[in-house]
């Protein structure tokens, strides 16, 4: 079974833009859940833009309510991720400047002390993961750190396929990419600018076990409510 992360991170932006506490990410989490999600996705950003710490704490503290923190190398988060407790981690690069994660992590820069990240993690069993760019030389370093997952950045093929442009060259990157992580014993998962059709195409590869889909699904659940668009996703990648 194919596994779908349904990232909240837009109902907190939603909310702040207000100031107020509607609508909330805490209730959206366990609402998601009922929904068919398999697990909840936040991203706590060193700018705290959308969730805060306060919302990881709850939402990690739901039981039976599996929970995928996305966090940066930075110190103070990981010190802070340490104590929230998620059942899952995602190490992700971050830029202040940035509207949303750019690209994949800069592993051959930063392998030391990722390495380090990921022995405090597992230590405290809690499920690690790299969200990377689909490189060989990039999965050869993530056996070499000793992640349990691998996410791969599917950004450049979501924006080649919305703007009609030939893709095939980045599919078979990611193809290739997760063939050697999966042959490695690293579960592959897929994230960033997905919707109903790109994803469809990612589900040519099998060796994807979890997609983690944001900004789409909460975009089209102003239109037809989250439970239809988390089923219909469901039905996508079953
Ligand atoms: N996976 C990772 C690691 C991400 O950083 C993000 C964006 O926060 C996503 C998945 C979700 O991307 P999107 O919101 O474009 O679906």
């Amino acid at each position: 079974m194919k596994r779908l992360g349904v990232n909240i991170d837009h109902i907190a932006t939603l909310r702040n833009a207000r100031g107020e506490n509607h609508p909330d990410p805490f209730f959206a989490a366990k609402f998601a859940k009922k929904c068919g999600a398999d697990s909840i996705t936040i991203h706590l950003r060193e700018d705290r833009r959308h969730i805060k710490d306060l919302d990881a704490k709850k939402i990690c503290s739901v039981k039976k309510l599996l929970v995928n923190l996305e966090i940066s190398t930075n110190y103070k988060i990981i010190r802070n991720a340490l104590r929230i407790k998620p059942n899952y981690v995602c190490l992700v690069p971050e830029n202040r400047k940035e509207i949303t994660t750019e690209g994949g992590l800069n592993l051959k820069k930063n392998k030391d002390k990722i390495k380090k990240i990921i022995e405090k993690f597992k230590r405290q069993k809690i499920r690690t993961s790299l969200f990377i760019n689909p490189s060989i030389s990039d999965i050869k370093i993530a056996k070499k750190l000793k992640t349990d997952c691998i996410e791969i950045h599917t950004g450049h093929l979501a924006n080649l396929i919305k703007n009609k442009k030939r893709y095939n060259n980045e599919f078979q990157r990611i193809k290739k990419a997760s063939l050697l992580a999966s042959n490695l014993n690293i579960e592959v998962h897929a994230g960033h600018g997905l919707d109903y059709k790109t994803t469809k195409v990612l589900t040519k590869i099998k060796e994807i076990k979890e997609y983690n889909i944001g900004h789409f699904i909460i975009g089209e659940s102003i239109y037809f409510g989250l439970s239809k668009i988390i089923k219909r996703f469901r039905k996508i990648i079953k």
